[in-house]
This record gives structure tokens, C-alpha cells and sequence, in this order.
């Protein structure tokens, strides 16, 4: 898919305008703010070092690459003019498992709990059959009730657990499975 492509518009449940689109270049800078602000407030997801500009630029460069060969679906969500959220479904590399996809998301604080998740779930889900993938399967900290809350939302199930998969804050913390058959 093209880069910069409006796929939807909605108004989130605090009465904010939302778009929803694929990624381009221009958006750079506000996705290397969203993922260091994650960083930075030690939410749930694996990295734990903040980015680089330089490394964001190499990062955005290949997703664009990966988005125009369909080898990877980006969406984001745009509020004011800033990226405030991105998501993304991954095809597997190949092999056996190329009819997989694997899925992550992200919402900068400030802009949780509005809908913006769950709009965006619905998008990958929708792209990820057009992509005629037939598997999503994802990966969550068992602490992260609101994400596994949304991902059930979405028709995710819990299929597996890794015990003490992560060492945060001083505590062992597992990493739950959720899978998504798509029809
Ligand atoms: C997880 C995340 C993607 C969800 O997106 P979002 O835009 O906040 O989600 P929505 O606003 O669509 O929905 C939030 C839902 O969670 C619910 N919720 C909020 N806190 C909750 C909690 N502690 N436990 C259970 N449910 C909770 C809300 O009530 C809402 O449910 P409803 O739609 O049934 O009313 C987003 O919060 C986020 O990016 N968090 C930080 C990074 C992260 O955790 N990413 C996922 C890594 S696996």
C-alpha cells in the first residue's frame, strides 16, 4: 500500500477528530516522540533504550519499503496534525508461516482510553484479510490489562504463556499469547 493513504476518519469518544492512515515520511519525528515517550514512561512493550534519530530514520525507511510490498501493514492515528498512535500487522518471513500475521500497537499517553485502539484493531484486522492472511497472533505483558482487554475486544484469544518471560521493576512478569483466526 501507499504511504500517507487515508483509510478512515472518526470522532474519538472525547470529541477529538481521528484520522486514520498509513505512515509517510513527514511522519518522522512525531513517531520518534511516540515510541521514546513509551520509553520514557516504562509502558508495557519490550524496548527499554530510547531511539535515535538516526535509528528512526533507518526504521521509517524500511517500514515504507516493507508497507509499498505489502509485506507489512503500518497504520497510524493523527489528531491535530500529530501522530499520536502507530500499529502495524507483520507477515511472517515465510516458510511455512507465510499465511501469519504478527501484531503491535502503541497510543501515546494522553490519548488512551478514547476509542483510538480499538478503531485501529479494527483497521488491522479488516487489511490483514486483504492481505488474505488466515493467522494474527500477538504478544502481551500479563500485566497490561488494558491492552488484553481491547485485543479480547477484537476477537483475540489467550493461546500461550511464557512464565516470567520479563524482569521489570524488580518483579518477573509473564508474556501471554493471543491468537485471531481470520475467516
Ligand atoms: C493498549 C492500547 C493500544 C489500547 O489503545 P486505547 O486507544 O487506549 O484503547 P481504547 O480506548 O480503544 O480502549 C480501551 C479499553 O480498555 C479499557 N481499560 C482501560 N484501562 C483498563 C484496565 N486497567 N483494565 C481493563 N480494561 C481497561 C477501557 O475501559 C476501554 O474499554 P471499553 O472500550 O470496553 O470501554 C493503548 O492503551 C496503549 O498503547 N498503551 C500503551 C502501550 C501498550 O501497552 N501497547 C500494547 C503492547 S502489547
Amino acid at each position: 500500500m501507499k504511504s500517507g493513504r487515508i483509510l478512515k476518519s472518526f470522532t474519538a469518544e472525547n470529541g477529538r477528530h481521528v484520522v486514520l492512515r498509513t505512515p509517510k515520511w513527514e511522519d518522522l519525528d512525531d513517531l520518534l516522540e511516540l515510541i521514546n515517550s513509551l520509553v520514557e514512561e516504562k509502558a508495557d512493550i519490550i524496548r527499554t533504550e530510547k531511539v535515535s534519530r538516526d535509528d528512526e530514520v533507518g526504521w521509517l525507511a524500511g517500514a515504507l519499503t516493507r508497507l509499498e510490498k505489502d509485506e507489512t501493514f503500518y497504520v497510524v492515528a493523527e489528531v491535530d496534525g500529530q501522530v499520536v498512535g502507530n500499529s502495524e500487522v507483520a507477515r511472517a518471513v515465510g516458510g511455512y508461516e507465510r499465511h501469519v500475521g504478527v501484531l503491535g500497537i502503541a497510543i501515546k499517553n494522553g490519548y488512551r482510553d478514547i476509542g483510538i485502539g480499538t478503531e485501529m484493531m479494527k483497521m488491522l484486522i479488516e487489511q490483514s484479510k486483504t492481505m488474505g492472511l488466515k493467522v494474527l497472533v500477538l504478544n502481551a505483558f500479563a500485566t497490561n490489562k488494558r491492552a488484553i482487554h481491547v485485543y479480547e475486544k477484537a476477537g483475540f484469544v489467550r493461546t500461550g504463556i511464557v512464565p516470567k518471560k520479563f524482569f521489570k521493576d524488580n518483579e518477573f512478569i509473564d508474556e501471554i499469547t493471543m491468537t485471531r483466526l481470520l475467516e
